[in-house]
């Protein structure tokens, strides 16, 4: 039965092939561009226009979902990642990961990788869910959301690599919870990035780079938690705020990026910047990465001694995909929730709350929910500490994107997730900039910020 299963997995295929469009957000003067049909040089012209766009779009999310940029090397080669994974059994170490395991640290299936046998199999409970040799045959069929392996001949697994989808894509949950079809953009606050790291039989090289031992590394890696990761750990060696809690922040959400001047919580750079940084530095991919800010033993002594301010691999696998990628990630739109998700009458109350007595849009400015133009502020300016921001170069806080944030209520609000929900956001606005806010307007505002 056992190996039944995992023989089913292993012939699926992934289904999911096809160039379609963008998903949601076509303007309708854009359709109708591509729709003309093609009568004039002009027109034809425009066509090709739009067919090599798409393409490069479509080229732009197999880069996310599927390019490891050479990073096995580092995963399996030296941390020897897919050694835990496999298990004793297949050649690794340890009892090996089991499905069950891997959906426990938040790692998710992508259903449209599987075959419909498999995924009724799954559905009817009749995968053994406890049989790693099952994730051998998931991460062989390519299921497994930001991870692939390739499988060596004794059965076992040769490397694996991760990719960009590991944090920041998720799953609808349609088959079974953690499995199926896949939301890419959507930040994935069930993933122990810290635990599934922790696998690793060898730490030394993490160790060695922060230069501590092992055990310390593997402390720090446990005290991340789900949806956490450090980006700045690997410059600065900071592991814990000064009130002793992990300096980690929350998976970001990667849609609703349009439009929006610097990214990430500490606002290090454009899209395109952040994308050759994480390829590089953090995915420890094969590529080119130069920012000559890294180059401050003071600030950020692990990035200077490890020489992170300029990075040249030969072969480069990242350069030649920053286009197409930024081109992905700029067409994610931020989803809608879903109707019901909050009251409707309350919520377009609570947009003028928010436009007026409430100020939220003198940084949050619609539609785009941050400053068009420089959107970074000191801690004081929007009444924090200022650990976070002084661990990145222009020390502020970047004025977060608000659309999708239903996605992301789940390990809280601000870079750290501080502020437990919604509520408690609204909360410390309205006490830190004295809003007086009423009841009333505070809940209204809270359903606005639901329905972005
Ligand atoms: C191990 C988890 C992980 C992986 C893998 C990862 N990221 Fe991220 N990403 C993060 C975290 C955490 C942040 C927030 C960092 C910060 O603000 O300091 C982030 C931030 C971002 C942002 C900024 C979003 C914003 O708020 O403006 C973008 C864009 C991004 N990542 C793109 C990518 C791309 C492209 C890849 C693949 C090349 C990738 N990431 C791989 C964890 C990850
Ligand atoms: C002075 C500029 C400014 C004003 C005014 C402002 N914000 Fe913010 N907002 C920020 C910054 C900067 C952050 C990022 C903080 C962090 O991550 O630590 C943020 C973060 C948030 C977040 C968290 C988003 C997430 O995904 O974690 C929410 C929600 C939010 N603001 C709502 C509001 C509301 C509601 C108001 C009005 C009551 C408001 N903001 C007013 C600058 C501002």
């Amino acid at each position: 039965m056992l190996l039944a299963a995992a023989g089913m997995l292993a012939v699926a295929a992934i289904a999911n092939t096809s160039a379609g469009p963008p998903a949601g957000g076509r303007e309708p003067g854009m359709s109708q561009s591509v729709d003309t049909s093609a009568s004039t040089d002009g027109t034809r012209h425009q066509r090709q226009e739009w067919g090599a766009a798409l393409a490069t779009l479509e080229r732009g999310r197999r880069i996310f979902r599927f390019d490891t940029f050479g990073d096995e090397a580092f995963w399996g080669g030296t941390l020897r990642l897919h050694e835990a994974i496999e298990g004793a059994r297949f050649g690794g170490v340890g009892p090996g990961l089991t499905p069950a395991a891997a959906l426990g640290v938040g790692l998710k299936v992508d259903a449209d990788a599987l075959s419909p046998a498999t995924l009724d199999a799954i559905r009817r409970g009749r995968v053994n869910l406890n049989d790693p040799a099952v994730t051998l045959a998931l991460l062989e069929a390519n299921a497994v959301v930001g991870v692939s392996a390739r499988r060596a001949r004794d059965g076992g697994l040769q490397s694996v690599g991760i990719q960009c989808a590991l944090c920041h894509s998720t799953v609808d949950n349609s088959v079974v919870p953690g499995v199926g079809r896949r939301l890419d953009g959507w930040p994935n606050r069930d993933l122990n990035v810290g635990a599934i790291i922790a696998l690793a039989p060898d730490l030394s090289a993490v160790a060695n780079l922060l230069q501590a031992d092992q055990q310390t590394v593997r402390t720090v890696l446990a005290s991340w938690g789900p949806g956490k990761f450090d980006a700045q750990l690997f410059l600065d060696g900071k592991a814990f705020r000064p009130d002793g809690k992990t300096a980690a922040t929350l998976l970001p959400a990667a849609f609703g990026l349009a439009g929006v001047n610097l990214h990430t919580y500490t606002g290090w750079g454009g899209v395109a910047h952040w994308n050759a940084f994480v390829a590089n530095l953090e995915m420890h991919g094969q590529g080119t990465f130069i920012d000559s800010r890294l180059n401050d033993a003071a600030r950020f002594p692990v990035a200077a001694r490890a020489g992170f301010a300029e990075v040249r691999n030969d072969p480069d696998l990242t350069t030649s995909k920053l286009p197409a990628l930024q081109f992905y990630q700029l067409s994610l739109a931020a989803p809608k929730p879903p109707r019901g998700s909050f009251d409707a009458a309350a919520a377009r109350a609570g947009k003028d709350v928010f436009n007026g007595a409430a100020r939220c849009a003198t940084c949050h400015v619609p539609p785009i929910f941050t400053e068009p133009g420089w959107n970074m502020h000191t801690a004081a300016e929007i009444g924090i500490d200022d650990f976070q921001s002084t661990r990145s170069p222009d020390e502020r806080y970047r004025t977060t994107p608000l659309g999708g944030l239903f996605t992301r209520q789940k390990g809280g609000f601000y870079h750290d997730g501080r502020f437990p929900d919604l509520r408690a956001v609204v909360d410390h606005y309205n006490s830190f900039f004295s809003l007086s806010l009423s009841e009333r307007q505070k809940r209204e505002l809270i359903e606005y910020l639901k329905s972005l």
